[in-house]
C-alpha cells in the first residue's frame, strides 16, 4: 500500500531540507535503538525524522489493515472519537482518519513532547478537519478519558509485560466501543497479543478480529498468528534502508476487542492461500479450531471465492 497523498506530502514537507546523509545516519541509530531495549526512551530529533521516512509507512500500513478488519466485522461502527496510546507521530490516528472520515476528535497520549508537536504538525497539514489533542505523559498514569475507539499500536510492546497489562486494563476501561492493539508480527509479539486477549476476555470483551470466536486460542506452541502488509518504498526509503526491492512486508499481530457481540464469522485465513491449478489450500481458524481446507476446482463457487481470498481476510462459506 501507498501512504495517502496528503500524509505523504506532509511528511515530504517536514523532511525537505534535511540532508539525506543526516537522515541515513539517524536511520542507523534508530535501527540500533529498536535492537537494543536498553536504549534511552526518547529518540533524537533526526531519529524522529528518520522514523517518518522508514517506519511510519510500515506502522501506518499495519494499523490501517487491523482497523480495516475491525470495520469489516462491525458494520455500522463509526467512531467519532479516538484515543491513540503511545501515539508517536500519530500514525494510528491517521490510519483511523482515512478509514472513518466521520472521526472528529483524537486524543494522542505520548511520553515524548517532540512526538506530540510533530503529530500536530502532520495532522494540521494532512487532516485539517480532525481535532487533535496531545496529552504528554506516561500511559500508566496519565488520565485517558473515554473514546469510541482506543488504539495501542506498537506501544505496549515497549513496556515490560507487568507494566503493559495494567495499561491494557486502563485502555479497555477507556474504550466506549472498541480497543485495537498491534504488536510486531513475531513470536514475542504474538505471545503478547495472546496474553492481552486472555485478559480482555476475562474483563468481558468480545473479539471482533482477527479471531472469529471467543474460545481459547487454538494455535499450538511454536506457531504465531500474524499477518503482513506490503508497503511501497519511496526512493528515499530504499536509500535509507539500503534496500533494493521496491517494497517491504510489514508483519504484525493484532487484536480488535469490542463491547458489543460481533456478528458470527466463519473463519480467518491464517496464511497466504496456496493457489495451485486445480486446488486452493486455506489455513483457517474458526469456531471449531484450526483447519487446513483444500478446495478443488470442481467445487466451483468455493473455488472462485478461495482464489480471490487473501491472508488475513475472513473466509465465508458461500450461501447454499
Ligand atoms: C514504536 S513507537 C509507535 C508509534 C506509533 N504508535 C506508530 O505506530 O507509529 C512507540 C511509542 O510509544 C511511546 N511510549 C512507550 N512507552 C510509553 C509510556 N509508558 N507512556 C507513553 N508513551 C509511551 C513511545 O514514546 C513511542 O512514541
Amino acid at each position: 500500500m501507498h501512504l495517502p497523498l496528503a500524509l505523504r506530502d506532509a511528511i515530504a514537507a517536514r523532511l525537505s531540507g534535511v540532508p539525506t546523509r543526516n537522515l541515513s545516519l539517524a536511520a542507523g541509530r534508530l535501527a540500533e535503538r529498536y535492537r537494543s531495549p536498553a536504549a534511552a526512551a526518547s529518540p533524537a530529533d533526526d531519529e524522529r525524522l528518520a522514523y517518518l521516512a522508514i517506519r511510519l509507512p510500515a506502522t501506518f500500513a499495519a494499523a490501517y489493515a487491523a482497523l480495516a478488519e475491525l470495520r469489516a466485522r462491525c458494520h455500522g461502527f463509526a467512531p467519532s472519537s479516538l484515543l491513540d496510546l503511545g501515539a508517536g507521530p500519530g500514525t494510528a490516528t491517521f490510519a483511523a482518519a482515512e478509514l472513518w472520515p466521520e472521526l472528529a476528535a483524537a486524543r494522542l497520549v505520548e511520553q515524548d513532547a517532540a512526538w506530540l508537536r510533530l503529530s500536530r504538525e502532520l495532522a494540521a497539514a494532512a487532516y485539517p478537519a480532525l481535532e487533535v489533542e496531545g496529552r504528554q505523559g506516561d500511559l500508566g498514569r496519565t488520565p485517558l478519558g473515554q473514546a469510541d475507539l482506543v488504539v495501542a499500536a506498537y506501544s505496549l510492546t515497549e513496556l515490560p509485560l507487568e507494566r503493559a497489562l495494567p495499561v491494557l486494563r486502563r485502555a479497555w476501561e477507556a474504550a466506549a466501543a472498541a480497543l485495537v492493539c498491534i504488536e510486531p508480527g513475531a513470536p514475542e509479539g504474538f505471545a503478547r497479543i495472546r496474553r492481552y486477549r486472555e485478559e480482555l476476555l476475562a474483563a468481558g470483551a468480545r473479539m471482533a478480529a482477527p479471531c472469529p470466536h471467543q474460545q481459547t486460542c487454538p494455535l499450538p506452541a511454536g506457531d504465531w498468528c500474524h499477518f503482513a502488509q506490503r508497503v511501497e518504498r519511496s526512493a528515499l526509503h530504499r536509500y535509507l534502508k539500503s534496500g533494493r526491492l521496491g517494497y517491504e512486508d510489514e508483519k504484525f499481530s493484532y487484536l480488535a476487542a469490542v463491547r458489543r457481540e460481533p456478528p458470527a464469522a466463519d473463519a480467518r485465513i491464517l496464511r497466504r492461500p496456496a493457489i495451485a491449478p486445480g486446488c486452493v489450500t486455506l489455513h483457517l481458524c474458526g469456531p471449531h479450531g484450526l483447519a487446513v481446507t483444500r478446495i478443488p476446482h470442481r467445487d466451483r463457487e468455493r473455488f472462485k471465492l478461495a482464489r480471490k481470498s487473501r491472508w488475513g481476510g475472513e473466509w465465508r462459506e458461500p450461501a447454499r
